[in-house]
């Protein structure tokens, strides 16, 4: 296999050291935008030495953002050459058009390190669906909001600092709010939904709340119930409809999911065979990502395509109800749902996921965070 890497960063570095190591596939080219030289492979700054290049049957994309990651990963397909690459915003925005093109020329697309880093997580999805259907997708797939939100409640650090860390460890993107926002973790599950449930969610329908706003005084209040806060993705698959929304959730201590340490992911699948399944592993950071797109590539030689079928576009219902911890504004819409009050926080009688998300748009400075779903 020879191979075109798109990017030299993180993750890139990372794959070229692996595959270095490896006598099955080489890095033929890589296209960096700075002045570096590499012992076994050529740098160039013009995607288009690659592009022409018909020895190149493989293109390993690790820039990360939509332009030019998109035109390059379209040009490269229409030439007939593979895609291995990690960019989650790039498969979920453009799904509709990226997967069905690839299974029409007939070339390998494998994204494994899109979600969960270093965890097999898309690639035992792929096993998964084979067998059973699935009936839910989700859990903790953002390391960075991990690492603050596990900082915030074990080490007592304000958000602020906690941030700062996870940017130190390189685990934030380039732009935190993409973590914090959980604009990545609502990637991951559009993602993750389309291939576990065989479907192309329209991404306007699936909300997504971040944790920019919680202070040390909500965190103060979880621990006072015995909660941890995590910032969970949600994909359910019910009788032909389609749940999906990221938000803050409180676990109780004890459960899985709340002895997430640092910037580790844990994701769970619910099949109709297997019942619950969870991975766990880093989510984030160099070697751990890189791993998965060495792993695709191995994949990619083996003649793996697509993870599952193209599937019709449908819109996330939303329906489901939910009581939810509400800090930092006050308003009647709040008033008229409050059940109890923690501190200054209203807990809420139970709201559609759609209402309370279409509430939190107006009011950008708020904090939410659903209940536990056995205290609803
Ligand atoms: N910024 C992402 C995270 C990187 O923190 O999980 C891996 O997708």
């Amino acid at each position: 296999m020879r191979i075109g890497l798109l990017g030299f960063g993180v993750v890139g570095r990372g794959v070229y050291d692996i595959i270095a190591l490896r006598s099955d596939m080489e890095v033929a080219k890589v296209v960096c935008l700075e002045d570096i030289s590499l012992p076994d492979a050529q740098v160039t700054k013009h995607f288009d030495d690659v592009l022409s290049d018909s020895t190149i049957n493989t293109v390993v994309e690790a820039m990360g953002g939509l332009h030019p990651a998109y035109e390059f990963v379209r040009a490269a397909i229409e030439a007939g050459k593979n895609i291995v690459t990690s960019n989650k915003a790039l498969v979920a925005t453009f799904y509709d058009e990226l997967i069905p093109l690839a299974e029409s020329k007939g070339v390998c697309f494998r994204c494994t390190a899109a979600v969960g880093g270093g965890i097999g997580w898309l690639s035992e999805l792929e096993r998964a669906r084979r067998a059973q259907s699935i009936h839910r997708v989700g859990g903790i797939m953002n390391g960075t909001c991990n690492y603050i939100l596990d900082s915030m409640t074990r080490l007592d650090l304000s958000y602020a600092d906690a941030l700062s860390q996870a940017q130190a460890l390189g685990y934030a993107e380039a732009n935190p709010s993409t973590d914090v926002d959980g604009i990545d973790t609502w990637h991951k599950l559009i993602l993750s939904s389309n291939i576990g449930f065989g479907i192309t969610l329209d991404p306007e329908s699936v909300p997504a709340a971040g944790i920019r706003n919680i202070r040390a005084e909500d965190v103060a209040n979880f621990k006072a119930h015995g909660l941890v806060c995590k910032l969970i993705s949600t994909g359910k698959s019910q009788d032909g409809s389609f749940s999906a929304y990221v938000q803050p959730t409180l676990v109780h201590q004890g459960e899985p999911e709340a002895a997430v340490p640092a910037n580790y992911n844990l994701i769970t699948l619910v099949g109709s065979a297997s019942g619950r399944m969870s991975f766990y592993g880093q989510g984030a950071g160099r070697y751990p990502t890189a791993y998965n797109v060495v792993q695709d590539c191995v994949d990619v030689l083996s003649g793996k395509h697509f993870y599952s079928p193209y599937g019709k576009k449908i819109s996330a219902v939303n329906a489901d109800a939910l009581c939810y911890y509400v800090s930092g504004v006050q308003d009647s819409w709040l008033e008229d749902n409050r059940q109890a009050t923690w501190g200054d926080a209203v807990i809420t009688k139970p709201v559609s996921v759609k209402a309370m998300h279409a509430w939190l748009k107006n009011h950008p400075d708020a904090f939410i965070a659903a209940l536990p779903v056995s205290e609803q």
